[in-house]
């Protein structure tokens, strides 16, 4: 086993054997991931050599045991890279069982647990997945309390990890009063994602880049995920929640914090959440004048939608960093629905040199997007450097090249893990490293305090495009990478 709070070697020995409790195992996250994902985790041989998986909902939602392994076994061939079939599948089918809970009547599942421990033999450990709806959080954390399962185990946390501060406070008490903050992991899958990790590796273990990674060399940072689809019917969720929520907290800001942060002491969970931590410290409260809120047109048309809907689809946004490396050097973070394109992209801009001596090509060949750094961390990922290069000829003219760093061609991406696995794996090797912290998770809330008091109104954007026309005046004088010309 990796010892507790390092990062563990993905293809090195597997975790202890384990007991995993999904709770909202008959939701949409559970059949659409989770359950793909230990199925994938488990034919990898990443799991413990002895494990067992129970699903848990409220006993109106009870499964049988059969009914359960049909559910996962659908789940699978539905949204699985590994097909539901052969002695592997044969092998996961049978560590499935199922208990039911509800805060007053948890004994189903605490059966289901002793029964799952006395099969594996030992004392395994146990792990709670809960993928609930937020309302459900608290009232699952006190049954983990009450019927005594939580002893010694450990816990993940979906998110939304509060609306706003209060909120957020409120939930970090009650998950303390039953798992000290050791046994918490908040999960993000951005931050499972391969190149969020290659962040890592590209700012601290090259002699290249972290020379020039700072205020000095460069401009501005754009983190962007725009996404192509719309909110697909989840307009019960999305209603309370908008991309602020949705996206910016939870996502963008945490790759935020890998971009920017200094380098940690040691490539543990302590030292790597301590940097995190003091980036979302130096963070200036949000500027509501420096946010954009959008909505895409037909939004208030959707089911379940509200027709005065002010919950925002799109926002962009201007972060300020107030620390050494980035005084005055803006973050700019977009993301929406229904936009142009789905990526993931963080640009770095490099300022120009201070004196231009180069006659330039024609504008067709320059869109000013040189002198760039961009990491695309759609799985599996891109690295490219954009730079000016003299185009062959007698004279001295100038246009646009690319180096380009290609995961997929460049790796063999076999044991490469989906997001939600390799958080998963790393719960369960109790390596909190790339899990988000409980004070993190306050001090967003606490800078992003004016925004959620005083939101500019919502602005409407066409589907397809790439929200409202003051998100370029925001990024102005620069431009947003995407989309990116043909
Ligand atoms: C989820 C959000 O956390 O991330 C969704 O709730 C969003 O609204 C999704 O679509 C995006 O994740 P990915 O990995 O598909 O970019």
């Amino acid at each position: 086993m990796a010892a507790q709070g390092e990062r563990a070697d993905t293809h090195g020995p597997a975790p202890d054997e384990h007991v995993i409790v999904l709770f909202g195992a008959t939701g949409d996250l559970a059949r659409r991931k989770l359950l793909p994902g230990l199925f994938h985790l488990a034919k990898a041989g990443l799991l413990p050599a002895r494990y067992r998986i129970i699903g848990s909902a409220p006993a109106q939602a009870a499964l049988t045991e059969e009914e359960f392994r049909r559910h996962a076994r659908e789940a699978v061939s539905t949204f699985g890279r590994s097909k539901a079939q052969g002695p592997q599948w044969q092998r996961f089918e049978e560590s499935l069982s199922f208990g039911s809970a509800d805060p007053d009547a948890y004994e189903p599942l605490v059966e289901a647990v002793e029964s799952a421990e006395r099969a594996i033999g030992g004392s395994p450990r146990r792990l709670f997945h809960l993928a609930v709806p937020p309302a459900a959080f608290a009232s699952v954390i006190e049954l983990l309390g009450t019927s005594k399962l939580a002893e010694g185990g450990r816990v993940i946390v979906e998110k939304p990890f509060g609306t706003d501060l209060p909120s957020a406070r409120s939930l970090n008490e009650t998950i303390h009063s039953v798992f000290d903050e050791s046994r918490v992991f908040r999960i993000d899958h951005f931050l499972g994602k391969e190149s969020v990790d290659n962040i890592l590796a590209l700012r601290f273990a090259n002699g290249l880049l972290e020379p020039v990674w700072n205020r000095d060399h460069i401009s501005h940072v754009q983190i962007d995920v725009p996404e192509h689809l719309s909110i697909e019917g989840r307009a019960a969720f999305f209603e309370g929640t908008g991309t602020f929520r949705d996206m910016i907290v939870t996502h963008l800001f945490q790759l935020m914090a890998f971009v920017a942060m200094e380098p940690p002491t040691a490539l543990r969970a302590q030292a790597l959440r301590d940097e995190k931590e003091k980036v979302f410290q130096s963070m200036r409260p949000l500027d509501p004048a420096q946010v954009v809120r959008g909505q895409y047109q037909g939004y208030r048309q959707e089911a379940g939608v509200d027709p005065e809907s002010d919950t925002e689809t799109f926002v962009a946004l201007r972060v300020e960093l107030d620390n050494w490396r980035w005084a005055g050097v803006p973050f700019y973070l977009r993301s929406g629905k229904a936009l142009g394109a789905g990526r993931h992209v963080v640009t770095l801009g490099f300022r120009e040199p201070v004196l231009r001596m180069f006659p330039m090509a024609a504008p067709e060949h320059v869109d000013n997007r040189t002198n760039e750094l961009v990491i695309d961390f759609d799985d599996p990922g891109r690295i490219l450097a954009r730079f000016l290069a003299k185009v062959p000829g007698p004279s001295m003219r100038l246009a646009q090249a690319e180096m380009v760093f290609s995961y997929a061609e460049s790796f063999n991406s076999m044991h490469a893990l989906l997001g939600y696995e390799r958080l998963i794996l790393d719960a369960m090797l109790g390596d909190q490293s790339l899990f988000t912290r409980s004070d993190g998770i306050e001090r967003l809330w606490e800078a992003a305090t004016p925004l959620l008091q005083d939101p500019p109104p919502v602005l409407p954007y066409p589907v397809g495009s790439w929200g409202p026309q003051a998100a370029q005046e925001l990024i102005a004088p620069y431009r947003w990478f995407l989309p990116e010309a043909d």
